[in-house]
């Protein structure tokens, strides 16, 4: 190589020792004729000190002239930094190389923006389109590289246990139900078309027909959905398949990869087995299905108490069929008339319709539901929440759906508020599974049945009589009705599992149905006629004709574990809610408007490329991308 030693890596032991580094200019000071230059490359940042009656003048000059970012090959001798001119903070901080000789390799032009991690307000987008430089930030590049030790170890785990990574076609089949799937014109088939894999679900349980038993991929997945913070069009998932298991062997295998990886890529130690909770009462008692476990304020359900309250929003929101429910915050002083306005606003943005605020002390005269409460209705909350002291009762009285969700969001927010989580999520790493979740739930506008996970995932052993019943129900027309919530087939619970990391889905998974008669049963349930199941997973069903071996398997979110272990917890500045910016762990992301500022894509293609793959833009699409020409392809010039 050109350099003999990587320049964050130097220590003690080199003093006296000639060395040759090659990197770029972090840092450049002067000191009466004597040049300082930080010198950085993938390793970290070592002192190089150019002293003309070292050097020579030439040299001096050359690192006098240099700028920001600029490549550079330095030779010359370790040496003990003076006394008093240490620097703890660097890990290079105890010596310096006094420079020799010098070649500039490589002139830098103005940055766009600093390359250091302490430079706030740089607009991601301008970061996003100068990816290249963004990447050389300490940040990101330890971001990368604990990617990099992540998945290695995953790999090595993975191969001790005896799984075979196995990669699975990019080029797909459509198929209905999950997210909206990206579309590949095929040039050799007219009209016909190839689909980006959402997930290699059935390629992988087409593994487990073909007797792979245990199957793995550090796999790419590609969804047409509108991105969000936590949310990439294209993202890694670590796949799991595996043949002749249950859920335990599943959680089992995941516990011990995720322990083992934490280990050897971060250092971490986590205890297993991890906690489990069921789907109900998550969001009974956090209103989410992937609650946050590092902090209590747990919800109340307190209807059976408000529901023949003298305040109207309470009585007739229970008469209507809702609930009422809500947390209690110790101390009135730590809610201010600002906050509670603010909680009130987060609640409503979760499609209820208030936040009834009341002082549990003193304070009575600020809370008009307050006024409203008897004595005894007071009492009877408090003693619900445990509260012995002062502080705040927050509730809400709407239709399940949005109380759940309202006051989910407002524990998220409470937490943030009163400091119940550590700053850096990285700090505490809490894994929970959410276990029985319902198989099916109600459509209400497609006026059917849909799978909660996909087709594939198996009731519980134990429901699929509940199963069979609602069946005959949904198609005699007799019993429940369709869509009601007490109908069988809402009771039906999956043997499927979620995994949560600090209040984030990091995975999920099934054992599958493996045997046709049961998966005839779900298609007859979500209403998939046997003509349409058939054009549309035929292949696969056809598959489980062949002697297929019970399965099971999940599918955890790469980008997510590594955006909680890199501290890419941001906060939304309108709600005050916390999210996931999983752009921080991935080299190049696409915005959140689905676009790549750096290449400029997706760009307008030649006509003649249309015309090769059979494709005609409707008018209007065309007139418009005709107009912009040159607007987005050239938009990186
Ligand atoms: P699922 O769709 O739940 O399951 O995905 C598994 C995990 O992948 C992560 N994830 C995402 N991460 C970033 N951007 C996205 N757009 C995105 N979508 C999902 C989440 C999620 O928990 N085939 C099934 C798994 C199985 O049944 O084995 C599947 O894909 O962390
Ligand atoms: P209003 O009568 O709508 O002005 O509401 C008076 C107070 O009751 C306000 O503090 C509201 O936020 C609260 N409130 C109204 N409706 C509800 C509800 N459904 N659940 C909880 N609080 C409510």
């Amino acid at each position: 190589m050109l350099k003999s030693h990587p320049c964050g890596g130097l220590t003690g032991k080199e003093i006296g020792n000639q060395v040759v580094l090659c990197g770029w200019v972090q840092r450049k000071r002067d000191h009466g004729g004597v040049t300082f230059i930080d010198l950085r490359d993938r390793s970290g940042i070592v002192q190089v000190v150019f002293d003309p009656r070292e050097c020579g003048q030439e040299v001096a000059t050359l690192a006098r002239e240099v700028g920001s970012e600029w490549v550079l090959k330095v030779s010359g001798v370790v040496h003990r930094r003076p006394p008093g001119t240490e620097n703890p903070r660097l890990a290079t901080g105890e010596i310096e190389v006094r420079a020799q000789e010098a070649t500039v390799l490589n002139p830098a032009s103005p940055l766009p923006f600093p390359v250091r991690d302490d430079v706030k307000g740089v607009d991601e987008i301008l970061r996003l389109k100068y990816r290249y430089l963004d990447l050389r930030r300490p940040a990101m590049r330890q971001a990368l590289e604990l990617r990099h030790r992540f998945t290695k170890a995953v790999r090595d785990f993975m191969d001790q246990q005896g799984f075979w990574e196995v990669e699975t076609p990019i080029l797909w089949k459509h198929t209905p139900e999950g997210a909206r799937e990206f579309l590949v014109p095929s040039r050799l088939h007219p009209g016909r078309f190839f689909v980006l894999p959402q997930s290699p679900q059935i390629a992988k349980q087409l593994l487990m027909v073909a007797g792979v038993e245990k199957y793995f991929q550090i796999a790419r997945c590609l969804r047409d959905e509108d991105p969000r913070a936590d949310r990439q069009p294209e993202f890694t998932q670590i796949d799991v398949e595996m043949s002749f298991v249950t859920a335990d062997d599943i959680y089992e295998l995941v516990e011990g990869l995720l322990s083992y990886a934490l280990k050897v890529a971060a250092g971490r130690d986590i205890p297993t087995p991890f906690l489990k909770m069921s789907y109900q009462e998550a969001m009974t008692r956090y209103g989410s299905d992937k609650p946050d476990i590092r902090f209590g304020l747990l919800v109340e359900d307190v209807t059976d108490i408000l529901k023949e309250s003298s305040f109207r929003a309470f009585s007739d929101t229970v008469r209507e069929g809702g609930i009422i429910r809500g947390l209690f915050v110790p101390g009135l002083e730590t809610l201010g008339r600002k906050d509670l306005a603010e909680l009130t606003e987060l609640t409503k943005r979760a499609g209820a319709k208030g936040l009834a605020t009341i002082p549990i002390g003193d304070r009575q005269q600020e809370s008009l539901v307050a006024r409203f409460l008897t004595e005894k209705e007071k009492e009877a909350l408090a003693s619900r929440f445990g509260s012995e002291r002062p502080g705040w009762i927050l509730l809400v009285a709407d239709q399940a759906d949005r109380v759940e969700e309202a006051v989910g969001l407002l524990r998220l927010k409470l937490a943030r508020h009163r400091k119940l989580v550590p700053e850096r999520c990285s700090q505490e790493l809490a894994f929970l599974w959410i276990v029985d979740r319902p198989l099916l739930e109600w459509d209400a506008r497609e006026e059917r049945y849909v799978p909660l996970h996909h087709p594939f995932t198996s009731p519980f052993p134990e429901d699929i009589p509940l199963l069979e019943e609602g069946v005959r129900m949904l198609e005699t027309g007799r019993g429940e009705k369709k869509g009601s919530p007490d109908h069988p087939l809402r009771r039906v619970r999956a043997y499927a599992y979620d995994i949560v990391l600090n209040g984030y889905e990091i995975g999920g998974g099934s054992i599958r149905i493996h045997d046709r008669s049961l998966q005839e049963l779900v298609f007859r349930a979500i209403e998939l006629p046997r003509e349409e199941a058939k054009r549309k997973f035929g292949f696969l069903l056809e598959a489980f004709e062949y002697g297929a071996p019970p399965h099971g398997g999940i599918a955890l979110g790469l980008d997510r574990i590594l955006a909680v272990l890199c501290d890419a917890e941001q906060t939304d500045p309108d709600s005050g809610l916390p999210y996931l910016n999983i752009r921080e762990v991935i080299a190049f992301p696409k915005t959140s408007t689905m676009a790549d500022p750096l290449t400029g894509a997706p760009t307008p293609v030649d006509e003649k490329v249309l015309k090769e793959q059979h494709i005609t833009l409707v008018p209007e699409v065309w007139a418009k991308v005709q107009q912009e020409a040159g607007g987005i392809g050239e938009s990186n010039e």
